[in-house]
């Protein structure tokens, strides 16, 4: 009888265990600076990791030559796990995109590019429907020091808006994410 008594503790310790972690809330996810900056998560290398692009452009413009730049996407854990539900990125998700050097000569290599240690730069996609208007906002950062809000007049914002698959992302690049929207039928045509 006094084991049964206290069953009734049960069912509130996954609320307990979500509320100490802070997992589950979106929110906790991005943190700001007094001034609205968004302070660089530091565990962003340890999420999911979705695509790495190489040398990448919109433009027609040939590649500046000897320059090539590689960048990996990350998006945070909770959002990816409602993503693989919904087929949306969900409120409260936070994309870093991280730009490198990609070498040639380095080690053994003899042909191809690899990633080097110095980061050139960190960009972030998050979306927060409350503190954001149109939902989703931009920012900036050369490394550590915190990334700074990019006003809305920024081409970040069209070219997301018009080009982006899902929800103003480039889904249609991660190759994993891409399938599951596909058959979540959330994938904008292009
Ligand atoms: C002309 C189009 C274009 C512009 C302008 C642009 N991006 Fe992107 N962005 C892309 C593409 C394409 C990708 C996919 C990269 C890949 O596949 O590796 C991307 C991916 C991203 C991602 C990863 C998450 C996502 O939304 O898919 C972030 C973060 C990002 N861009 C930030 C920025 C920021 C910050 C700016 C403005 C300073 C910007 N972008 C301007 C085309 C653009």
């Amino acid at each position: 009888m006094r084991a049964t008594g206290r069953l009734w503790i049960l069912p509130l310790v996954p609320a307990l265990v979500l509320a100490l972690t802070g997992a589950g809330d979106p929110a906790t996810v991005a943190c700001y600076t007094t001034d609205g900056a968004l302070i660089v998560p530091p565990d962003y290398r340890e999420w999911v990791f979705l695509s790495a692009g190489l040398d990448m452009s919109y433009a027609d413009a040939p590649p500046m030559a000897g320059h090539s730049t590689f960048d990996n996407v990350f998006v945070d854990r909770t959002a990816w796990q409602r993503f693989r539900e919904t087929g949306h990125w969900p409120d409260g998700a936070v994309f870093v995109l991280e730009l490198r050097h990609a070498s040639t000569q380095g080690s053994i290599n003899r042909r191809g590019a690899y990633q080097t240690e110095e980061l050139m730069a960190l960009e972030f996609h998050v979306h927060d429907e409350a503190r954001f208007k149109g939902g989703w906002a931009f920012f900036e950062s050369a490394g550590a020091s915190p990334a700074r809000l990019l006003p809305v007049s920024e081409a970040c914002y069209s070219c997301h808006l018009e080009h982006g698959a899902v929800d103003t992302t480039f889904t249609q690049f991660y190759p994993v994410a891409r399938a599951i929207a596909v058959k979540a039928g959330t994938l904008r045509a292009p």
